[in-house]
């Protein structure tokens, strides 16, 4: 098994998971010095290219994204989300999956899903590729975006389908947006580590999209907190930047060149 794989294994109920997105190098080089796990989010379609829903992010764009990521990255586990329609039947899934693996060096694939996607997810687990997986919100296929868990039938169903994966071999799952006794049940019920967003604390680590914890996007979903506010920092860089050359005393002899 990946030594970085049994590293968040070994964490569950000892060490809570630390994980956040990156869709790029210089952040990623950040992130790797306080994350177990960095995720190349497919969320990266809204949250970069204003995108409605992920279903428009391609395969292309996620390994463009996750090569760069991966240059940043020296001891997290990486792992890359699958965007929509790359894993519609096993082969599919193996072919992508293999190509995503091969391309960006990734340690592992995420896959959204319960019990539609096991035939994949068995797949690409008996070809040696680590997968991780996905329930609750499922932004790819979802219509509403409203928090899992509420009526009986949908928490039988959110429970099955966390046991249908561990079962199937992922090595651990997120939980977004999962009513917060529910997440407390799933992580219980499994032997694998959750993760989770907008599910509470009973998770076994937590990941946030990194531009909404910076303040760079601005995102006001009630799960989300504003660790930092990095667009005034870049403002404040900015406004100083363009005063400076406005006022002649940027750039300085220093900053120039002469023979
Ligand atoms: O796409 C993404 O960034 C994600 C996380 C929010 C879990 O799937």
């Amino acid at each position: 098994m990946n030594k970085k794989i049994k590293k968040i294994l070994d964490k569950k109920n000892k060490s809570k998971i630390i994980c956040l997105t990156a869709y790029s190098k210089n952040v990623a080089s950040i992130l790797d010095k306080y994350c177990d796990l960095v995720l190349v989010g497919d969320s990266l379609g809204s949250v970069l290219y204003n995108f409605k829903s992920t279903k428009q992010v391609t395969l292309e764009t996620m390994i463009n994204h996750s090569k760069s990521v991966r240059l940043g990255i020296k001891k997290s586990l990486m792992v890359v989300d699958m965007p929509y329609n790359t894993y519609r039947n096993p082969s599919e899934a193996l072919k992508n999956s293999r190509l995503v693996m091969k391309e960006t060096k990734c340690d592992a694939v995420k896959l959204e899903g319960g019990k539609k996607i096991i035939p994949m997810v068995e797949r690409l687990i008996r070809n040696k590729i680590p997968v991780m997986g996905h329930v609750g919100i499922l932004p790819q296929t979802d219509k509403k975006f409203t928090f899992k868990g509420k009526k009986t039938k949908e928490i039988e169903r959110i429970l099955k389908d966390s046991k249908l994966l561990e079962n199937a071999g992922v090595f651990s799952i997120v939980l977004e947006c999962v009513e917060t006794k529910l997440s407390k049940k799933i992580s219980n019920h499994i032997r694998i580590p959750t993760i989770g967003i907008g599910s509470s604390v009973n998770c076994d680590g937590q990941v946030l999209v990194t531009d909404d914890l910076t303040g760079l996007s601005q995102s006001k979903l009630k799960f989300i907190k504003k660790f930092v506010n990095i667009t005034k920092l870049i403002e404040t860089g900015v406004k100083k930047y363009k005063s400076e050359v406005l006022t002649k005393q940027f750039p300085k002899a220093k900053h120039s060149f002469s023979k």
